[in-house]
């Protein structure tokens, strides 16, 4: 394993397929390993354009654009960062074998659709999942869930191809569906219309375990855990997040099982984000992300390599090392306010919370529920660093308009 000199004919290059707060951080880890990087958004001055070597803007959905960059740059690996891009191009392109995708195309084009998901992992992996249905209209919503064995109520109704909660709502009862249902067509990415309905899952908690695919020092994979990171949820939107989770040791073997199954069939080398629900001793599989997770910002200060420097490490054959390091806690810093250019006051006193860290994404709109920055905090134990990392964001003030 070697790497080249940036910006010249030996760079190792890597082009990022998204270039959010994740992204961002994953090309961070990347530069400082002296890897060439391109990101890649729908818009210009994303957060991690602001960071890489070279910034492209296109639409990552039409497959002949992202094709013709793709060729133009000839990046060793191709890293998505969100779902919804041209997965099928990547398909082709890798059977070409004109660049590498991380962690592999088929894991792409499979986690980018519920349904390609929760089908494998139900169905063929067998592991425990909410019941659930697709449904392509009303009338067919209906009758999966008060139908003869129907999912029944309280349920949850998605699309098919959404993240982030957009979309989702939970239905408690009958007269609610058309609703649900509407929403989800209005959250939907692409293919309105379709959506999966799930049972409504009573857990006690629920965590990211995030899970890295290594090479080994003889050359074969090998399977490594971070210590469960479980988080908080408002609207299918990541609020705050803290690691580790405590966990009954059944709990935790039964989580790495889950996690083990669906990493192994999704392959090749990275990290991985595998959601699980959890009561008492029982676990059943959520979803998984084929990619760092936004529940997992919080290792940027608990653990000896954050998430993205284990992604980066990863897809790179480099060594990872899982341990952590401090129990510690993320909290969202939500825009708050609409418009562009605005300015984070008080950051100095929220700065001054004890243990804690800021990541601002510097992204150029903002908008009441978007996220533009996360507050980060060390504890004694999960309640103080949750505490601290809480105080610590809603200290931050965005405003939108500099008060001169
Ligand atoms: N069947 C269920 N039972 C109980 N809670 C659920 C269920 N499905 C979703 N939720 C809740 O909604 C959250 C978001 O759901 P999910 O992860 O499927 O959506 P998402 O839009 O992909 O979110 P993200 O992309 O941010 O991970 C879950 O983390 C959980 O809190
Ligand atoms: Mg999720």
């Amino acid at each position: 394993m070697h790497i080249g000199t940036p910006l010249s004919a030996s760079a190792t290059r890597v082009m990022l397929l998204g270039s959010g707060e994740l992204g961002k951080e994953v090309i961070i880890a990347l530069q400082r390993l002296g890897v060439e990087v391109i990101a890649v958004d729908r818009y210009d001055g994303a957060p991690g354009q602001q960071v890489a070597h070279r910034a492209q803007t296109i639409d990552m959905s039409d497959g002949n654009v992202l094709a013709r960059l793709i060729d133009s740059e000839k990046p060793d690996l191709v890293v998505p960062e969100i779902e919804a891009i041209a997965t099928e191009t990547l398909l082709q392109l890798e059977r070409d074998g004109v660049c590498r995708v991380i962690p592999n195309a088929r894991a792409a084009h499979l986690t980018m659709n519920r349904e390609g998901i929760r089908r494998l992992a139900a169905e063929e992996l067998k592991l425990p999942t909410s019941r659930y249905a697709f449904a392509d209209s009303l009338e067919q919503l209906r009758a999966a869930v008060e139908g003869p064995r129907g999912i029944g109520y309280p349920c949850v109704v998605k699309p098919v191809m959404s993240s982030s909660g957009k979309g989702q709502s939970r239905v408690d009862a009958a007269d609610r569906l058309e609703a649900a249902w509407l929403h989800a067509a209005r959250g939907a990415r692409v293919g309105k219309g379709r959506v999966i309905v799930e049972s409504l899952i009573e857990f006690d908690y629920e965590i990211t375990l995030l899970t890295v695919r290594a090479l080994d020092q003889s050359g074969q994979v090998a399977t490594h855990f971070c210590a469960p990171v479980g988080h908080r949820q408002e609207q299918g939107d990541y609020v705050e997040s803290w690691q580790p989770q405590p966990m009954s040791p059944v709990a935790l073997a039964r989580a790495r099982d889950i996690a083990a199954a669906v990493t192994d069939d999704l392959g090749g080398l990275g990290l991985f984000g595998v959601e699980c629900f959890v009561r008492g001793d029982e676990v059943w599989f959520s979803e998984v992300s084929p990619r760092p997770h936004d529940t997992g910002m919080v290792t940027l200060v608990t653990q000896r390599h954050n998430e993205f420097e284990l992604h980066a490490r990863a897809i790179l054959g480099l060594p990872v090392d899982v341990g952590l390091r401090a129990t510690g806690a993320s909290a969202v810093i939500y825009g708050g306010v609409e418009g562009e250019a605005i300015r984070y006051e008080d950051v100095d006193a929220a700065l001054r919370v004890p243990g804690s860290d800021l990541r601002l994404f510097g992204k150029p709109v903002s908008f009441p529920r978007r996220r533009m920055g996360v507050a980060l905090a060390e504890g004694a134990d999960v309640d103080e660093a949750r505490a601290r990392a809480r105080d610590c964001a809603t200290r931050v003030r965005p405003v939108a308009r500099p008060e001169d």
